[in-house]
């Protein structure tokens, strides 16, 4: 059966790692044109080798940091030259800086955070709605995050910046009901990216430590449910999908298997 993907335009922002990359493959696979961003245009360019390879119709990158409104609007003017429609925007580009108390948090860290993940999502759906509002069809599919919906200790900012991504996401499919836009959350427990070495300012053993002893998701079992999310008929919109790994019952209930 052919995909209902099959030739639409997918535009992934932090396609340079971990979910962002898997979702170029299986968006890939699903035969998209791919419209990739990150910063570092050696694994962007990585990840469009990978997703030409699982049979992409097309796969373009272009640098870009969503903390910067120059850059995104860049970006989209880029985008304007390759297609004038998008069809599916993923705002997964994103992550946490450090995981200090609030008595100890450092400003460099929270405003990373409320950039990328928070100010850098409505830069991107802002500039990219022109390419969607007019064809009345496609679907914005925001990464949030276990986080935005049970906030734990050292993760205050995190935490906050992934609760707003789910108050926006809410705002925003109530604005465009009635365009023919879909708007969703995908939101993940812990699954094993760059996310924690980043977290961590690349402390690799005690990124490690996240995932010891359970086995988490993986960015392809994150992916798979964006694919399914905007791939389901066009009448039909996914809201949200909370997904946790089978060891995760909830941010503090992680079972994990010792003596190993
Ligand atoms: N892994 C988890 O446990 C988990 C759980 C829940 C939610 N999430 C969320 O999932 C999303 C993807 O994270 P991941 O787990 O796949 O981690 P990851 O492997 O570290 O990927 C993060 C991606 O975001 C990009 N990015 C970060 N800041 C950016 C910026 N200013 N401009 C453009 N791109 C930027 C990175 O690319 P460059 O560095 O090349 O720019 C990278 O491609 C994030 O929003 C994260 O908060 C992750």
């Amino acid at each position: 059966m052919p995909s209902r993907l099959a030739n639409q335009w997918v535009l992934i922002t932090g396609a340079s790692s971990g979910i962002g990359e898997a979702a170029a493959r299986q968006f890939g696979a699903a035969g998209c044109h791919l419209l990739l961003g990150a910063r570092r245009l050696d694994k962007l360019n990585a990840a469009a080798a990978a997703a030409k390879k699982s049979g992409a119709a097309s796969a373009h990158v272009h640098e870009l940091d969503v903390a910067s409104t120059p850059s995104v609007e860049a970006f989209v003017k880029w985008v304007r030259t390759l297609t004038p429609r998008v069809d599916v925007l993923l705002n997964n580009a994103g992550g946490a800086h450090g995981a200090d108390t609030v008595a100890e948090g450092k400003d460099a860290d929270w405003v990373a955070m409320v950039e990328s993940n928070l100010l850098g999502l409505m830069r991107v759906t802002r500039a990219v709605l022109p390419l969607m509002l007019p064809h009345q069809s496609g679907t914005i599919l925001n990464i949030g995050s276990i986080a935005g919906r049970q906030p734990y200790e050292g993760g205050s900012l995190y935490c906050g910046v992934k609760a707003a991504e789910f108050a926006i996401t809410k705002s925003l499919r109530l604005e465009l009901c009635g365009t023919g836009l879909r708007v969703g959350t995908v939101d993940p427990g812990l699954a094993q990216t760059e996310f924690a070495v980043t977290r961590y300012k690349g402390d690799e053993a005690r990124a490690l430590k996240t995932y010891e002893g359970m086995t988490p998701l993986t960015g392809d079992d994150i992916a798979e449910a964006l694919v399914w999310a905007a791939s389901r008929p066009a009448h039909v919109c996914i809201d949200e999908i909370l997904l946790k790994a089978t060891d995760q019952a909830a941010v503090y209930k992680v079972h994990r298997r010792t003596g190993k």
